[in-house]
Formats: structure tokens, C-alpha cells, sequence
């Protein structure tokens, strides 16, 4: 398994609309899924979609238990990865197929370091997907897991949270960009915000 680099913001690969996979792909698509869901642990994040690592694929992985415990051990054996993380949920080719009610959550991104914002979304969804072994599955979500769901099945579709927070907060968060672009020494990004 390995490391693999995470975009940042305003990279034009983030905008990419992924494709799906056909359930007879997602096999060959083993060793890639490990991948993410080891970084997604190695990152600290609770979510993270292929389109991130810069693969035109529709798959993303979460594991929100972890925004409450962040001590919470995990799994990052090879043998294992995909199977001792309970809370571990990979969908490929996501879809929400129900949707209901509002909430608003102060929201990060691996992709947009050093950043986070209040976005409103819905607060009660279902999405429909193909598990690992490429069989349909559908799984309700209400609260923080189903924010993550939408935040990263918008991944997919080249859509990031900064697009949906408030235009003055994204002119700043551009502007310090820019600012940190034209600085000599840039200092290595933060993942773990
Ligand atoms: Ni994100």
C-alpha cells in the first residue's frame, strides 16, 4: 500500500467528473481502494474520494466514527485494511437516492488545507452503491455521516464545500492562496485540519 498525494485546491484535476466502474472492475480495483483508505488514516480524515488522489474513478471511503474518538486505533495491515475497520464504509459509484430535511456543519477538506466553513446540506440521506465484491447496497445516513456522504460524493462530481460557503470567505481563503503562493519559503501544508 502507499501514501498517495492528496491534491489541493485550486488544482483543475479536483474538477473532474469521475466515472463509474463496472461491477466486474471493482476487483482489479482492490489494491487502489487500500490505498485510499490508508490514506485517508495516515491524512486524519473521516472521508476521502479517488478524484482527490487525482483518479478519474467513482470511489470514495469514510470512516466517520473517528471525528469522536480520534484516538480510536485502526487497522493499516495489508490483509486486513478493507475488513478490521468497522466502521470503515467503501462505496463505489454512489448515488443519493433519498434526501431529507437541513443541517449545517462547519466542514474541512484534506484538498483545501487550513480551511473550514459552515455549509448546509441534507440531514438525512440514502445512497445506493456496489460494495467491494461489486453487490448493490443501500445505506442510510443522518447527521455527520451523511454530511461526509455528500461532501464526498460532490468529489465526484468536481464540486468542493468551498463552493458553497459564503463568497466573502472564499475571496479571503483565494486571497491567502495567492499571498502564500508569492511568499519565498512556503511552509508545508497542514494535513490533519
Ligand atoms: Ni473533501
Amino acid at each position: 500500500m502507499q501514501f498517495l498525494k492528496i491534491l489541493e485546491y485550486p488544482d483543475p484535476k479536483l474538477r473532474t467528473k469521475a466515472r463509474p466502474l463496472k461491477p466486474d472492475e471493482i476487483a482489479g480495483n482492490i489494491p487502489l481502494i487500500k490505498d485510499l483508505v490508508y490514506t485517508m488514516y495516515n491524512a486524519d480524515g473521516i472521508g476521502l474520494a479517488a478524484t482527490q488522489t487525482g483518479i478519474d474513478k467513482r470511489i470514495i471511503v469514510l470512516d466517520v466514527s473517528r471525528k469522536a474518538d480520534k484516538n480510536k486505533p485502526f487497522s493499516l495491515n495489508e490483509a486486513d485494511i478493507l475488513t478490521a475497520n468497522k466502521d470503515l464504509i467503501i462505496a463505489v459509484n454512489p448515488e443519493i437516492i433519498f434526501k431529507e430535511g437541513k443541517t449545517s456543519y462547519e466542514e474541512g477538506c484534506l484538498s483545501i488545507p487550513k480551511f473550514n466553513a459552515d455549509v448546509e446540506r441534507a440531514w438525512e440521506i440514502k445512497v445506493k452503491a456496489l460494495d467491494i465484491s461489486g453487490r448493490e447496497f443501500v445505506v442510510p445516513a443522518k447527521d455527520l455521516l451523511s454530511v461526509a456522504f455528500q461532501h464526498e460524493i460532490d468529489h465526484l462530481d468536481g464540486i468542493l464545500f468551498i463552493d458553497k460557503v459564503s463568497p466573502l470567505k472564499r475571496s479571503l481563503y483565494n486571497a491567502s492562496l495567492k499571498k502564500k503562493k508569492s511568499a519565498k519559503h512556503e511552509k508545508e501544508p497542514d494535513y490533519t485540519s
